[in-house]
This record gives structure tokens, sequence and C-alpha cells, in this order.
């Protein structure tokens, strides 16, 4: 797989592009507006170039992988790709619209694959003609430096297509796949969601500050961030929609997301990425 196409190049979409152009592939990401597409671009731009003094990648080697990279905001250019890698917002329906679009574009023998972090896949899938070539491929945030990538097959995913993904991840792009079924959340997500929405509920409490809630799973658990700078960090939006995700699946309390969660959201608190979550950021 040579062509990779990515759809979306929000912090997931330019982190999937990103470590894609590194390993070799070229890439095409799709934008729906020029402003987001520069923002992409400039995404991409500046982590690569954070791995350069991080000393993780050569000078060299940066500005190629950004030439492997191009921004467009025409899905009919996907035609050629071998791969292409869902990374839009966490809306069911529009993911399902988008792998309904694709799968008139791109070629029969091309595999699409969705970096959903909680949501079925077999609800994107059976919006195309063709489930055997669709999958998950959940990557994790900060995708240069998260090892990790959760394969999910559905129960129509055809084992080729997982055979192939799955090389792709652990031979070109050097990460380590995991295999996981098709419930909401798959391995990851099912367990930390809950985890990180019973933080937030000890919060709400009064129980504990927010700095000693944190300080507890870093200095006591070895965690390398606590639960609420980890919300900030993914995105309280993303945390609410993986939440709300594992409690339509299973409805269980543990899953609820808690209200303060839903507030916050909707107070356009989303974590870092708005420079107010559970802290301040400048
Ligand atoms: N490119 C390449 N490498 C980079 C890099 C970049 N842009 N930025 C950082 N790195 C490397 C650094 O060189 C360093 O490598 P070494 O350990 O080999 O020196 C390593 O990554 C750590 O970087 P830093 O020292 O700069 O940063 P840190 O020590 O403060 O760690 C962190 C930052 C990696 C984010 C760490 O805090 C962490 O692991 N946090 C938890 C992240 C996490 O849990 N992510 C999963 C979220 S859940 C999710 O994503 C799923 C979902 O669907 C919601």
């Amino acid at each position: 797989m040579k062509l990779i196409g990515v759809v979306g190049g929000g912090t997931m979409g330019a982190g999937i592009a990103e470590v894609c152009a590194k390993a070799g592939s070229e890439v095409l990401v799709l934008e729906t507006k020029q402003e987001f597409a520069g923002a992409a671009s400039e995404r991409i731009a500046k982590s690569i170039a954070r791995g350069v003094a991080k000393g993780k990648i050569s000078q060299d080697d940066a500005d190629a992988a950004i030439a492997r990279v191009r921004v467009t905001l025409d899905i009919e250019e996907f035609a050629d790709r071998d791969l292409v890698i869902e990374a839009a917002p966490e809306i069911e329906s529009l993911k399902a619209e988008i792998f309904g679009k694709l799968d008139t574009i791109v070629k029969p023998e091309a595999i699409l694959a969705t970096n959903t972090s909680s949501i079925p896949v077999i609800k994107v899938a059976t919006a195309t003609q063709n489930p055997g070539r669709v999958v998950g491929v959940h990557f994790f945030n900060p995708v240069p430096v998260m090892s990790l990538v959760e394969i999910i097959s559905t129960l129509l995913t055809a084992p080729e297509t997982t055979q192939a993904v799955t090389e792709y991840v652990s031979a070109t792009l050097g990460k380590t796949p995991v295999q996981a079924g098709d419930q909401s959340g798959f391995i990851a997500n099912a367990l930390l969601i809950p985890y990180l929405c019973q933080a937030i509920r000890m919060l709400d409490s009064g129980y504990a500050t927010r700095e000693d809630i944190d300080a507890a799973m870093t200095g006591g658990c070895g965690h390398p961030m606590g639960p609420l700078t980890l919300c900030d960090t993914i995105g309280l939006d993303i945390c609410l929609a993986a939440a709300q995700s594992l409690y339509d699946e299973f409805a269980e309390p543990h899953y609820a997301p808690p209200p303060r969660l839903r507030r916050m959201v909707e107070a356009g608190l989303l974590g870092r990425k708005t420079g107010r979550g559970f802290y301040e950021y400048n």
C-alpha cells in the first residue's frame, strides 16, 4: 500500500498523515475548507519539526516526508488510493455518509478504514456496497508518539482486509497492532473512558482537587498524565462522544457521561485545543 488517503486533517488525521508520510507513503489529506486545509498542513509541519528538534528524524527525512503530503478539498482525488483512513468528527451519520461516497470513488481493491475511537465499525461498513473491505484502524493521541494501533474487524470484514492493514501498521508504520472485537470502545477506550469519567465525577463531588486527582495517578500509579490532564489532551468532545457511544452500547452506569463533562463541552471548554478544559493553556 503506497498511496494513502486520510479524511480529515484535525489532531488525529494530521498525526496519521504524518506517520504514513514518514514511513514513505504518498499521502493525500481531505479537508472541507481552504482554511482547514492550511491548518492541517501547518499541524503536520509543526509536529514533524518537533520530531526533528527531539532528534527523532533528520531534517532531510523531514523535508521528504512533508513533500509526500498534499491536502485536497476534492474527494474525487481519492480514486487512486490503496488505503483510505477516515478521521472525521465522531458523528455516526457523517462517517456513514463519507464511507458511502468513498465506496463509489475508490478502486474496487482499495481498503476503507475508520479511525473511530468508539463507534462500532459495522455501522459505517454497512453504508458501503462492499463491507468486506471496511475495517477499523484506531490510532492513539499523539499519533507520532503512541505505538499502539487497534485493528477492528467486523462480522463482515474480509480476512485479507484485516491482514493487509495489520501488515501496513506493523511492517510499514512500525507500530504495534492489536486485534479487537467490534464493540464500542474496542479494547483501550472501553477501559480508559470509565476511568476518565470516574475522575470527573470525583472532581465534581468535591472529594479531591484536580491537581490531587492527577497527582495520585502520576505519582502513585506511574501514569504519564493524570486523568484530567489526559481528558484535556484527548479533547473533552472526544471523551463525551466515546462515553456516549459506550453507554449506548452497554447501558451500564459507569459508562454514562457525567453531567459536568456535557456542560463543559456545551460551554466550548474542550481542553488544550480550545485553551481551556480542566486546566487553562496559553
Ligand atoms: N515526533 C516524534 N517523537 C516525538 C514527538 C514528535 N512530534 N513529540 C515527542 N516525541 C517523543 C519524544 O522524543 C520522547 O521520546 P523519548 O522518550 O524516546 O525521548 C517521547 O515522544 C515523549 O515526548 P516528550 O518527552 O516531549 O513528552 P512527555 O514526556 O511530556 O510525554 C506524552 C508526552 C507522550 C504525550 C505523555 O505524556 C503520554 O504518554 N501521555 C499519555 C498519552 C495517552 O494516554 N494517549 C492516549 C490517549 S487515548 C486516545 O488517543 C484514544 C482515543 O480514542 C480517545
